[in-house]
């Protein structure tokens, strides 16, 4: 570093004498250098200012006459942070987010509880975000996307798959916002008083738009596992849970690895039995679910409306919205499923499974603004039942290929009925649903061919053979034929979107 600053302060001497303007002789030059300079050159290996009086005059003079004044930037330069420190600090945080947006999306058939689905659904496309934008810092300092890709550290895995070993969605809660959630955030905090609030601004901007996202998803999360503790759930073992994760985080020198390591605690869950995920999708006791048929005037029993009106289509358009939870499911379960395949895949399902988050929600409140209690409503789990356990491919082209395809299909002439019957509520939602679904299906071509090689047609049709022998188990058909596979419209209908 000293070696390099004295060549500098060489160079920009020689610079300054070659270059010394309107014809000023070397040694005028020297001559009229500040007082500032005099002092500086006492000092053995600090470099000189080499100022002209005149020009110094001349800039004061013209300073003067300067009539605004603008607000002054307090910042200065400095901070703790070398590029090299930066990359490999930027590197875990963007690692940790990465992980987990996958984590999240490892249990998301697993959580019962409606609520906290949804939210998880929302919070897996921060971690998401957040690690898209890290990556994009990091490419700007230096690195590869490739390298970025291709980091893994083992230290941090070992804590996902503890973090992953919560016995229940609370646990998950508490691993995921109050311990690893909490010292993220901290560890943005700090890494924006300590760096270069110049040099270094872009990383500022990005960790600030990322404790966007943060701030409401930890308060959140203090609120969902009060609500737990209030309904039961022994804050005592989530205490000592807590504490064991934490240990844990600290014993890898915390989110950043460079605090002082403590102990890991021992046994670990995870160590005892590897994390697997769910296959079943969950639900909370206010639903009624059915998964013996797709068909929602089937599994009622009973008729609402007549099968072909308007009011039969416009309800079971809003119910397959509510009932888009199992999209949350799916996707997020995706994004496990293929996990360091593909990061902008990766990225694209996070972003998927927080539009089938609003989805729901859509669902939900439309239900209500038509005056229906939404738990009343039998709730289908049809297909999450089927692609809970599937492989990632067939699920996939099942809920986009089919699912997503199916809604495109018909969404367009339940807009036009609903502008002919000025049902504003209708044509509200499903205007915004088209946009996204138009999205999915686009995005969804990219993502499928990072899950298989298979071509369209032989994907398609080992698709519609899995759903056909899983609908026949769940007792939605009957095999009445020896060569019987369901046909694009049956799966359009019975376990699409
Ligand atoms: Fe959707
Ligand atoms: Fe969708």
């Amino acid at each position: 570093m000293g070696f390099a600053r004295g060549t500098c302060s060489q160079r920009s001497q020689s610079f300054f004498q070659i270059a010394a303007p309107g014809g000023i002789a070397e040694d005028e030059a020297m001559n009229t250098n500040g007082s500032d300079q005099e002092k500086s050159t006492n000092v053995p290996g600090t470099i000189p200012t080499v100022s002209f009086e005149h020009q110094r005059a001349a800039a004061a003079e013209r300073t003067k006459s300067f009539p605004y004044k603008f607000p002054r930037d307090r910042r200065q330069l400095g901070g703790k942070f070398s590029v090299a420190e930066n990359t490999r600090r930027l590197l875990r945080f963007f690692y940790f987010e990465r992980r987990l947006m996958q984590a999240l999306g490892a249990w998301t058939l697993s959580i019962p509880e409606f609520e906290v689905k949804l939210e998880t659904g929302r919070h897996i496309f921060y971690h998401g975000d957040a690690a898209r934008l890290f990556r994009e810092r990091l490419t700007e300092q230096e690195m590869r996307p490739k390298a970025i890709d291709a980091f893994r550290d083992p230290e941090i895995d070992r804590f996902i798959e503890e973090l992953l070993s919560a016995n229940s969605a609370c646990e998950l809660l508490v691993g995921i916002h109050q311990v690893i959630g909490r010292a993220l955030a901290t560890a943005y905090r700090h890494h924006i008083d300590d760096t270069d609030p110049i040099t270094d601004v872009p990383t500022i901007r990005c960790m600030r738009r990322i404790l966007t996202d943060y701030e409401p998803m930890l308060e959140w999360a203090e609120g969902g596992i009060a609500a737990y503790v209030d309904g039961g759930v022994s804050e005592a073992e989530l205490g000592a849970w807590r504490w064991h994760l934490q240990r844990l985080l600290a014993s890898i020198g915390g989110v950043t690895g460079s605090d002082e390591r403590a102990q890991p605690p021992s046994p670990l869950r995870s160590e005892i039995k590897p994390f697997v995920r769910g296959t079943v999708p969950l639900r909370d006791v206010r639903f009624d679910t059915f998964k013996n048929t797709g068909d929602y005037d089937a599994a009622d029993v009973k008729e609402r409306f007549p099968k072909d009106s308007y009011e039969n289509l416009r309800l079971r358009f809003i119910r397959t919205q509510r009932d888009e939870v199992d999209a949350i499911e799916a996707f997020g379960t995706f994004i496990w499923d293929i996990r360091f395949k593909d990061f902008d895949s990766e990225y694209n399902l996070a972003r998927i499974t927080w539009d089938e988050t609003r989805h729901t929600e859509i669902g939900h409140r439309a239900l209500q603004a038509c005056g229906y209690d939404p738990f009343e409503l039998r709730n289908r789990l049809t297909g999450s039942t089927c692609r809970g356990p599937m492989e990632p491919a067939f699920a996939m082209a099942e809920i986009n290929l089919f699912g997503e395809v199916g809604v495109l299909k018909t969404i367009n002439s339940l807009i036009d009925a609903a502008a002919d019957r000025n049902d504003a509520l209708l044509y509200h939602v499903a205007d915004f649903i088209r946009a996204d679904e138009r999205t999915h299906v686009r995005k969804g071509q990219g993502i499928i061919s990072v899950m298989t090689d298979l071509e369209a047609k032989a994907l398609e049709l080992r698709t519609r053979e899995l759903f056909t022998e899983c609908l026949v188990s769940l007792g939605a058909f009957k095999r009445d034929m020896d060569v019987f596979t369901v046909s694009r419209e049956d799966l359009e209908h019975l376990v699409g979107e």
